[in-house]
């Protein structure tokens, strides 16, 4: 099939025989903005052609096409924290890898793990940085699920801990102590198999390629959660009102919709395709971009206005996507939320104050804030 190529715009390039890469590398997120001013559809070169889209419809079609929008040859490939089990698994066979995956992060059984991710979470009083705090505490609840809080701490930290630090560091293999994480890995899985157990590794280690699944989950998992704690905290400190336990939900809904870890996603394309009127290559890379979405005017009156009240009604369909959508929803929605409000609960009683700081977005794999964020806390 041959396709008449519109030209799609594309915001400008500052080394034009470098394509966008280094404004990408530099500040992605001033390059997405430039490009969203365009229009809902625009074009980056990132080595590759690339094509970036935010408007629910586009959303929706990418989320719900998993045989054309494939996740190998995404960006995921390049991050070996990211890179394989579900992640990278795609249609046909990623239905039936989540059928498998599924229940053990349902919301109900999810559920007997709560005493046990709170009595991992450390209490904190006076001055404190809510992001250092939030990055132990996500440690602790997710060795807690996951492995009853057996992991060896120090080993799970210099394992995710370059995820959160500036490219290319989370790109760069660690044979060293990815060997020793899977390692320890068997060995905590074998222990499940022979005595049994009721944490999430008891129940991935029976499944094929659980323990795989199990690392990428990890990975998945901790950042992500630590930003939106951290987040959802300094927001906390800075609007008192909502805080209360209704109120919380609503906050972290407004902080996932103006600072969401996954703020985009790619694929590419297995085939030629036309999206909204353009016609589009087999292999482009297609990004779609929580981050334009719910900072768009069209869908968010005044976006970038911090009001957890908008939550009280259902947002716009595919407009708020912190976890994605479609098939590929993300594995751990129910787990985070758990861990959220269990760590979040111990912060409602008492005086929770800002100290200064940096909530600026930073992306890197994931959104987080620049931090530090300094709070005060008396329970
Ligand atoms: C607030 C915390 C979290 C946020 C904001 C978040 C966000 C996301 C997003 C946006 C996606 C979709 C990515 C895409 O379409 O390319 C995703 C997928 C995924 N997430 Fe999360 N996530 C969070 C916590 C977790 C946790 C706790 C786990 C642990 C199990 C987890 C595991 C996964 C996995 C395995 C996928 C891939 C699912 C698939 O491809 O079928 N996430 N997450």
């Amino acid at each position: 099939m041959t396709f008449a190529r519109r030209t799609l715009p594309a915001p400008p390039r500052r080394w034009p025989p470098l394509g966008h890469l280094p404004d990408w590398g530099g500040h992605p997120l001033e390059l997405l903005e430039a490009g969203a001013r365009l229009g809902p559809l625009f074009e980056l070169n990132l080595g590759l052609r690339t094509v970036v889209g935010y408007s629910p419809g586009f959303n929706r079609r990418l989320l719900s096409d998993l045989s054309a929008f494939r996740s190998a040859g995404s960006f995921s490939r390049l991050v070996p924290y990211l890179a394989g089990g579900v992640i990278l698994t795609d249609a046909p066979a990623h239905r039936e890898r989540r059928a498998t995956l599924n229940p053990s992060f349902h919301a109900r059984s999810l559920e007997a793990l709560r005493q046990r991710v709170r009595a991992a979470i450390r209490p904190v009083r006076g001055e404190f940085d809510a992001l250092a705090w939030a990055d132990t505490n996500v440690r602790r609840m997710l060795n807690a699920a996951f492995f009853s809080g057996e992991f060896e701490d120090a080993l799970l930290h210099a394992y995710l801990a370059p995820l959160r630090r500036p490219f290319p560091l989370p790109m760069l293999p660690r044979p060293a102590v990815f060997a020793r994480f899977r390692a320890e890995l068997r060995r905590l899985g074998a222990l499940r198999r022979v005595r049994g157990g009721d944490d999430l590794l008891a129940q991935l280690c029976r499944l094929e390629g659980g323990l795989e699944e199990t690392r990428i989950a990890l990975g998945a998992a901790h950042d992500t959660t630590t930003h939106t704690l951290a987040w959802t905290l300094w927001h906390l400190a800075a609007y008192p009102q909502w805080r209360h336990p209704e109120g919380l939900g609503p906050v972290i809904r407004e902080t996932l919709r103006l600072f969401p870890p996954g703020w985009m996603g790619s694929r590419r394309l297995a085939r030629d395709l036309e999206v909204d009127g353009c016609a589009l290559p087999r292999g482009t890379l297609v990004m779609y971009s929580p981050y334009l979405t719910h900072r768009d005017p069209s869908l968010w009156p005044e976006p970038l206005a911090f009001r957890p009240q908008r939550f009280l009604h259902k947002p716009p369909a595919w407009a708020y996507l912190p976890f994605g959508g479609g098939e590929r929803t993300c594995l751990g929605m129910h787990l985070a939320q758990l861990l959220l409000e269990e760590a979040l609960s111990g912060f409602l009683d008492g005086t929770l104050r800002p100290c200064g700081g940096d909530p600026r977005p930073r992306p890197g794999v994931t959104l987080g804030p620049a931090g530090p964020l300094h709070l005060s806390f008396w329970p």
